[in-house]
């Protein structure tokens, strides 16, 4: 028989949910109980999901009390490190929300943390879940678009009615390129490897009221003398996507994570017939451009718990560790420290 893993979400607003929405529709899972600093948050879940689950606003009585394998973090992101520290201490699992913290020094006490505690500390870096990218990474590894050479992603998202409970986002400490672009560049780590040096440009034009940079774009050295850049755009009037382009010697990829297919550009090469019905399906067009079918789910939350699952109960590697947060917050705060600076900076990794 399959094993029912015993889940706590902290942080009851609206990602809280969609963690809600993926583990209820998920087999041998049990969510047993709910904390948030406001009592009417987590009331609110358990009636919306019709949960059998107790409510805390006091996440040590919570820890003291319940049957917990899995602790969810998905409060503001202030409350990242200790609450997952505090799960971890308690000997249980966590899949903390990204961005993993707003401080480097913060990711290293959390990776310590899950390091002595034995438990596994994964962050919800969603986009290597997003079928597109999880396709993208695919289509590199195989070396079909040869070596890599220039790769840019961006996450550019209107945030002037998404201010969070009690205005969390709106915070000097939260960096755009910290609080929303971590998810173009962990896409980017995951797709180039870490980037060793970045150049970067902030202004502030569309958010005039909030307290930090709301535009920012970074260029970035990647192992393997591949280059790279970074947008983000916290006010911006258009829709949420993150367009993001894989450029190799022998094709091009343009990709997003709310399209259903996407572009895949190689040079006309008769003998390439897998794409007549073949490797990607008969949907697949022959020629230069080949558009690729994929199913549209930018917030796979699912998958990721599915991937926590197995990590836990079968031993299977975690893609995204507490290490990989952290280096990606590396990669952030060397963005800030370039655009505030006006300096090139290294990037140093410290975990
Ligand atoms: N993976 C993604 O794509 C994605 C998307 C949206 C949000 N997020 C992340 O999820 C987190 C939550 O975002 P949201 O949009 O749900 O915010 P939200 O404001 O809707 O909800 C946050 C909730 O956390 C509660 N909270 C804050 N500090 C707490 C603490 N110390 N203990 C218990 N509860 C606490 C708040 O009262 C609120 O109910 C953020 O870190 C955000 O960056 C990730």
């Amino acid at each position: 028989m399959e094993k029912t893993l015993n889940y706590a979400l902290v942080g009851c607003g609206g990602f809280g949910g969609s963690h809600l929405i993926a583990l209820t529709s998920m087999e041998h899972t049990k969510i047993v109980a709910l904390c948030d600093v406001h009592m009417e948050q987590c009331e609110k879940k358990k009636e919306e999901f019709r949960l059998d689950a107790n409510c805390y606003t006091d996440m040590d009585e919570m820890l003291n009390n319940e049957d917990i394998d899995v602790v969810v973090v998905a409060t503001s992101d202030k409350g990242h490190m200790p609450c997952t520290i505090k799960a971890l201490e308690a000997g249980k699992h966590v899949m903390c929300e990204k961005p993993m913290s707003l401080f480097v020094d913060e990711c290293e006490k959390m990776v310590k943390a899950a390091d002595e505690s034995g438990k596994l500390l994964m962050v919800g870096q969603v986009c290597r879940c997003a079928p597109a990218f999880v396709k993208t990474k695919e289509i590199i590894e195989s070396g079909l678009i040869g070596d890599l050479y220039f790769v840019e992603s961006e996450y550019a998202h209107d945030y002037l009615n998404v201010r969070g409970v009690d205005d969390w986002r709106v915070d000097a400490d939260r960096e755009p390129i910290i609080g929303g672009a971590c998810h173009a560049i962990d896409l980017l780590r995951w797709l180039a490897g870490d980037p060793t040096e970045t150049s970067a440009f902030s202004n502030h034009k569309m958010l005039p009221g909030w307290p930090v940079n709301d535009t920012t774009v970074a260029i970035l050295k990647f192992p393997n003398d591949v280059i790279g850049k970074v947008f983000t755009s916290l006010g911006c009037k258009r829709n949420y996507t993150m367009r993001t382009v894989v450029y190799g010697t022998k094709g091009t990829i343009i990709v997003d994570n709310t399209s259903s297919e996407f572009q895949l550009f190689l040079e006309k090469d008769d003998s390439r017939d897998m794409f007549a019905g073949g490797y990607f399906g008969e949907n697949a067009e022959r020629g230069i451009k080949h558009c690729i079918k994929v199913p549209v789910n930018n917030h796979n939350v699912k998958a990721e718990h599915q991937q926590l699952r197995e990590a836990i109960l079968e031993n299977k590697p975690l893609i995204t560790t507490g290490r990989e947060g952290a280096r990606t917050v590396t990669v952030c705060r060397a963005i800030v420290e370039s655009a505030k600076t006006g300096n090139t900076v290294k990037i140093k990794y410290t975990v």
